[in-house]
C-alpha cells in the first residue's frame, strides 16, 4: 500500500508544532514556542500558551508545508493531540484541525500526546525502527511517565507516574531557587557540568522499601524541590555564599538516578529488553549518561530520539497518525472533543 502522507498538530502545552511525515519518513517539522513569553512567570501559564497558539497557528502550518514543499492536496490525513494536556492550549489545536478535516474533506485522527512521544522514534532515519514491546520514559516540563508499549496502535499502558511535580518542573523550580534562568533544565545542566554530584545527598522519591510496594513506578520530585529549598535557606541563613555548581549537580544526580532507575526495573519486570526516552528532560546530560551506562549493563537496547523530536513537535502526533492510517482505523468521530487527562 503507498504509504500514507499526514499533517500532524502538536498544541497541548507551550509548543506549536505542525509536522508532516509519509510513513516513517519526516517531511517537515515546524515548531513555534511560547516559552519566552513564560520566562518571567518561571513556567507555563495556560492562558499564554492558548493565545499563542491562536497567533501561531496558520504561521507554523505554513511553514511545514513550505519545509516539505507540499500543499494540503498532498495530505492524506490530519492527526492532532487531543489530550493528555492543557485544556485550553488542546482546544485551540482540536478546533484548528477540525475546520481544517472540515474545509479538505480530510479524515481527522485525534492521538495521545504520550503515544506521539514513543512514535517520535519511528521518524529517527539512519537505523532500524523501534521495535515493541518497549518500555517508554517520557520527562518533560509537564509529564513524568512511565508506560509499557505492546503495540503502539492497540496496547499501551501506563505504568506510573509523577504524583506531584513533572520532571522538567522539579528543573525549572529548582533552577529558580539557585538563581538559574528558565527553561531550568539546560540552565541546571550547564551549572552542573561544573559541580560534584556527591556534595550533597538529596532524597529520591518513592524509592524507599516502604514507598516500592504501591509506587514502584511512581515519581516525586516535590520532597527533593524542598531539601534543596533547605540548603538554600541554610546557606543563606549563615550568610555564606551558595555552591549552586555542587546543588545543581547533587540535585541533578537524584532525578536522574532516580529516573534511570525506575526505567530499568521496568525493563526487567516486564521482560522488555528496550528503552525510548522522550521529552524535553531526555536532553539532559546526566539522564542520558546514566541511561547509556544502566541500559548496557542490564543488556537493555536505548534509543533516544534526536532532541527535536524529544521535545513537544507535531511530527510525533503526524507519525502516531500514520500508525492509525497505516491499521487501516477509522477516523476520530467529527464531535470528540479535547480532553486535558487522556488516559
Ligand atoms: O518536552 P518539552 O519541550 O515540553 C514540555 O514540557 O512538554 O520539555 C520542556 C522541559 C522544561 O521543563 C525544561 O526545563 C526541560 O524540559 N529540559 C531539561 C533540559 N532541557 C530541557 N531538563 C533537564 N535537562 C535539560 N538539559
Ligand atoms: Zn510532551
Amino acid at each position: 500500500a503507498r504509504e500514507a502522507t499526514v499533517l500532524g498538530i502538536e498544541t497541548s502545552c507551550d509548543e506549536t508544532g505542525v509536522g508532516i511525515v509519509r510513513g516513517r519518513t519526516l517531511l517537515a517539522n515546524a515548531v513555534a514556542s511560547s516559552m519566552d513569553e513564560h520566562a518571567i512567570f518561571g513556567g507555563v501559564v495556560p492562558e499564554v500558551a492558548a493565545r499563542a497558539h491562536v497567533d501561531a497557528f496558520v504561521p507554523t502550518l505554513r511553514s511545514a508545508l513550505d519545509e516539505a514543499r507540499l500543499t494540503l492536496d498532498d495530505i492524506d490525513a490530519i492527526a492532532v493531540t487531543a489530550g493528555p494536556g492543557l485544556a485550553g492550549a488542546l482546544m485551540v489545536g482540536v478546533g484548528a484541525a477540525k475546520g481544517l478535516a472540515e474545509a479538505t474533506g480530510l479524515p481527522l485522527y485525534g492521538v495521545n500526546h504520550l503515544v506521539g512521544h514513543i512514535a517520535a522514534e519511528l521518524l529517527t532515519s539512519g537505523r532500524r525502527p523501534l521495535e515493541a514491546p518497549c518500555i517508554g520514559l517520557l520527562v518533560s516540563g509537564g509529564h513524568t511517565s512511565l508506560i509499557l508499549v505492546r503495540d503502539l496502535v492497540d496496547d499501551v499502558s501506563l505504568l506510573g507516574e509523577t504524583i506531584d511535580d513533572a520532571a522538567g518542573e522539579a528543573f525549572d523550580k529548582v533552577a529558580r531557587l539557585l538563581g538559574l534562568g528558565y527553561p531550568g533544565g539546560p540552565a541546571i545542566d550547564a551549572a552542573a557540568a561544573e559541580g560534584d554530584p556527591g556534595a550533597f545527598r538529596f532524597p529520591r522519591g518513592l524509592s524507599l522499601p516502604k514507598d516500592l510496594a504501591k509506587h514502584r513506578y511512581d515519581f516525586s520530585f516535590s520532597g527533593l524541590k524542598t531539601a534543596v529549598a533547605r540548603q538554600v535557606e541554610a546557606f543563606g541563613d549563615a550568610g555564606e555564599a551558595l555552591p549552586v555548581a555542587d546543588l545543581a549537580a547533587s540535585f541533578r544526580e537524584a532525578v536522574a538516578d532516580v529516573l534511570t532507575r525506575k526505567a530499568i526495573a521496568a525493563c526487567v519486570d516486564s521482560d522488555v529488553p528496550r528503552l525510548v526516552l522522550g521529552g524535553g528532560v531526555a536532553a539532559n546530560a546526566r539522564v542520558r549518561e546514566l541511561a547509556e551506562e544502566r541500559c548496557a549493563e542490564a543488556g537493555i537496547e536505548l534509543r533516544v530520539p534526536p532532541l527535536r523530536l524529544c521535545t513537544d513537535n507535531g511530527a510525533m502526533i503526524a507519525a502516531a497518525g500514520a500508525l492509525l492510517v497505516e491499521a487501516g482505523r477509522a477516523p476520530s468521530p467529527r464531535a470528540f472533543g479535547a480532553d486535558s487527562t487522556l488516559p
